[in-house]
C-alpha cells in the first residue's frame, strides 16, 4: 500500500530455481512495485516473502543476494565505470586481482571493454544501461532482478542484448525476474510471463501457452493481436453469449477468391465472406483489413512470391481452422477494467 493505493493487490507466486520469469503488463499496473516488494526495497502491507524457504521481509535489500537493474539505471555518477562495477565485490571483500578479471569479463560481456575508465555522464543512456546490467551481475548473485533493463536501447542493440542476457542466464542458471511491457522481450526471454493488470496477476504462464490459450480479451490483446469472431460464426453450445468472446489470431486466417476450391480439410474449418478494406504492405508480412458483415477482420501473411495478393475492394473468402477459435472471458478474475 501506498497511503491509501494498493498499487499490488494480490499477488502469489513461486518463482523457481534458474527460471526465468518476467512480469509484463501496461504502465502503472504494478510491475515495478512488485519487484521493489521482491527486491526488499519496500515491505509488503500483507503477506511474506520467501527465498529458499526462508522469509526474507524483514531482510533489507542489501543484506540480500541478488544483483538489480533499476528502471532508471541508478549507477554512482561519482564513480567511474569500473569502480562502479568494482563496489560490490569490495563490499564481500573480493581482492583486487580478482575484481579487475571479473570487470574486464563483464565489460566484455556488454560490449564495453574500452569503457572502464569513462564516468557514467559520459555514456549514452543504453551504454549506462548496460554498465547496470554488468554491475548487477559480477558479484554472481543467484538472483537477478531486472526492470525494464533495456528500455533505453535502440532496436539492434536491444536484440543483441536480449541474446546477450538469455546466453547470461543460461550460463550461470540465475533465477531472473524482469519487468518488461515489451512484448516481444518478454516471449524472446522467459520462461514464463505473468501478465499483471490493475495491481494483480491476470494470467501465469509459458510464452506459447499465454499467446495460444489467452484467457481474457485483455491478456489476448496485451500480447499481440486478436479477431472479435461473435457476430461472425456462432458461440458454441455451452458458452455463455455476454461473459465469452470467441477470438482467433490474425495470422491463422487464410485468405482466397469467393469461388476457391474447396480444401480437403474443409470440414475441420469455418469460413465466411467479405470485402477487402485496407492492405498494408510490412516487409515480411501483409497486413489485410476485411470488413466482414458489422466487423472488421485483421489478417496477416507472410509474404511469398507465388501468393496472391488482394487490393482493397476485393472480394474475398476468410477461413480458419475451428481448433484454432479460443473462447475467451470479456472480464477477469479480479474484475478490473
Ligand atoms: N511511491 C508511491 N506512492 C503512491 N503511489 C505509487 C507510488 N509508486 C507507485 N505508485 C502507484 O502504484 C501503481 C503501480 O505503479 P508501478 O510503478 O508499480 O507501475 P508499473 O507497472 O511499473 O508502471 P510502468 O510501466 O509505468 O513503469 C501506479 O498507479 C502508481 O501511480
Ligand atoms: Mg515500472
Amino acid at each position: 500500500m501506498y497511503g491509501g493505493v494498493a498499487a499490488v493487490k494480490e499477488l502469489s507466486l513461486i518463482v523457481c530455481r534458474g527460471e526465468f520469469l518476467t512480469i509484463l503488463g501496461p504502465s502503472g499496473s504494478g510491475k515495478t512495485t512488485a519487484l521493489m516488494l521482491l527486491a526488499g526495497f519496500i515491505s509488503p502491507t500483507n503477506g511474506d516473502i520467501l527465498v529458499g524457504g526462508k522469509s526474507v521481509a524483514s531482510v533489507p535489500s542489501y543484506r540480500r543476494d541478488q544483483g538489480i537493474v533499476f528502471q532508471s539505471y541508478a549507477l554512482f555518477p561519482h564513480l567511474s565505470v569500473r569502480r562502479n562495477l568494482e563496489f560490490p565485490l569490495e563490499m564481500r571483500g573480493v581482492k583486487a586481482a580478482e575484481r579487475a578479471d571479473r570487470v574486464a569479463n563483464l565489460l566484455a560481456r556488454v560490449h564495453l571493454d574500452n569503457f572502464g575508465d569513462r564516468m557514467p555522464s559520459q555514456l549514452s543512456g543504453g551504454q549506462q544501461q548496460r554498465v547496470a546490467l554488468a554491475r548487477a551481475l559480477i558479484a554472481d548473485p543467484p538472483v537477478l532482478l531486472l526492470d525494464e533493463p533495456l528500455g533505453a536501447l535502440d532496436r539492434n542493440l536491444r536484440e543483441q542484448m536480449q541474446s546477450e542476457i538469455k546466453t547470461l542466464h543460461k550460463e550461470f542458471g540465475i533465477t531472473t525476474v524482469c519487468v518488461t511491457h515489451d512484448q516481444e522481450e518478454a516471449l524472446t526471454l522467459s520462461d514464463r510471463i505473468i501478465v499483471m493488470r490493475g495491481g494483480a496477476i491476470e494470467q501465469i504462464d509459458t510464452p506459447e501457452g499465454l499467446y495460444d490459450r489467452p484467457k481474457s480479451l485483455f491478456v489476448a490483446n496485451f500480447l499481440g493481436e486478436a479477431n472479435l469472431l461473435n457476430g461472425v460464426i456462432p458461440l458454441p453450445n455451452d458458452a455463455t453469449p455476454t461473459s465469452m468472446l470467441s477470438i482467433i489470431r490474425p495470422e491463422r486466417i487464410r485468405l482466397a477468391v469467393p469461388h476457391a476450391p474447396t480444401l480437403a480439410d474443409a470440414h475441420q474449418r469455418q469460413q465466411a465472406n467479405g470485402v477487402v478494406t485496407e492492405v498494408i504492405y510490412a516487409g515480411a508480412l501483409r497486413k489485410y483489413n476485411v470488413q466482414v458483415g458489422n466487423n472488421v477482420l485483421i489478417m496477416r501473411e507472410h509474404v511469398a512470391s507465388d501468393q496472391q495478393v488482394f487490393r482493397p475492394g476485393d472480394q474475398v473468402r476468410l477461413d480458419w481452422l475451428r481448433s484454432d477459435v479460443r473462447l475467451v472471458a470479456t472480464e477477469t478474475n479480479n474484475g478490473v477494467e
